[in-house]
């Protein structure tokens, strides 16, 4: 009797101790299964610069496109004085002759002949348009970087400027800048006031421009001393020089008339050679 009972316990503890193990088998598999069925987050890319400025993909319409002439970049070996298209005193619908002497023979000349002495340093880079040099500024060295931004970018801007008025110009546009204009700002009444704003609003020495973006798109901006658009990726298609030496003389403070005259010398006939270049990517 006693063998028979010492028999079944043993028993009972043998299926007991098997129903222990089997369960903390079970629970283990449950707890695996319940891990892997949880969602899972799906891991970011790592980032480099995650708390910074998006990067824009340059897609500029601009990218090894001229924009000093319609059809070549600005040379800098050596940088030249361009001659007038006019003689000084062609433009007195809107600008004296004396500031186009001024301007043209001393401030131009000015940024022409600093561009040339910089460039003495790195003859290298001589080999470089003006353009591609302010497209690409952080490859220029360091020690002459800004003296190539201002004195680059005053050569440039003032070779489009020049070339962007005639005595035959003002009026309405025409041809396919009308157009655009009119898609773009509803008219050219809009465009215009839209223009001069930006031009006013530019606090000290600038340029207002009409641009293309890298989008395609018309777009009026204004830039900071001899900045040029192409160092934002944007086509430079018309611009208007709002520094006081390009209007003190006759306007003194009143940059909003000279803004409102300016209209009056427009070359549309080269505004549009450009408008078609900027197409052009
Ligand atoms: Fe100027």
């Amino acid at each position: 009797m006693f063998e028979l009972w010492f028999l079944l316990k043993s028993r009972v503890k043998s299926i007991y101790r098997k129903i222990t193990i089997l369960g903390f088998v079970t629970i283990g598999l449950i707890t695996t299964l319940l891990v892997a069925c949880q969602p899972q987050e799906i891991a970011s890319p790592p980032t480099e610069n995650s708390t910074t400025t998006p990067v824009v993909t340059q897609t500029s319409v601009t990218s090894n496109k001229p924009v000093a002439y319609s059809d070549r970049e600005l040379g800098a070996n050596p940088a030249q004085l361009p001659q007038l298209p006019y003689a000084a005193n062609a433009l007195e619908k809107a600008i004296d002759a004396q500031t186009m002497q001024l301007h043209h023979d001393r401030h131009h000349q000015t940024y022409v002949d600093n561009l040339n002495k910089a460039l003495e340093q790195q003859p290298n880079l001589r080999a470089s348009s003006v353009e591609a040099m302010l497209r690409d500024l952080n490859s220029v060295p360091e020690s002459i970087r800004t003296t190539v931004r201002n004195n680059g970018g005053g050569h440039l801007n003032h070779t489009i400027f020049w070339q962007i008025m005639s005595p035959t110009g003002g009026g309405q546009p025409t041809g396919e800048i009308a157009q655009e204009i009119n898609q773009t700002f509803g008219s050219f009444e809009q465009f215009r006031k839209q223009f001069n704003q930006a031009g006013g609003d530019r606090f000290g020495s600038g340029w207002v421009w009409l641009v293309r973006n890298p989008q395609g798109q018309l777009q009026i901006v204004n830039t900071a001393n001899q900045d040029n658009p192409i160092m934002d990726g944007l086509y430079p298609i018309m611009g208007n020089d709002v520094w006081e030496h390009a209007y003190y003389l006759r306007y003194q403070n009143r940059r909003a008339d000279y803004l409102n005259n300016w209209w009056n010398v427009v070359n549309w006939n080269e505004v549009n050679r450009r408008v078609i270049a900027s197409r052009q990517a």
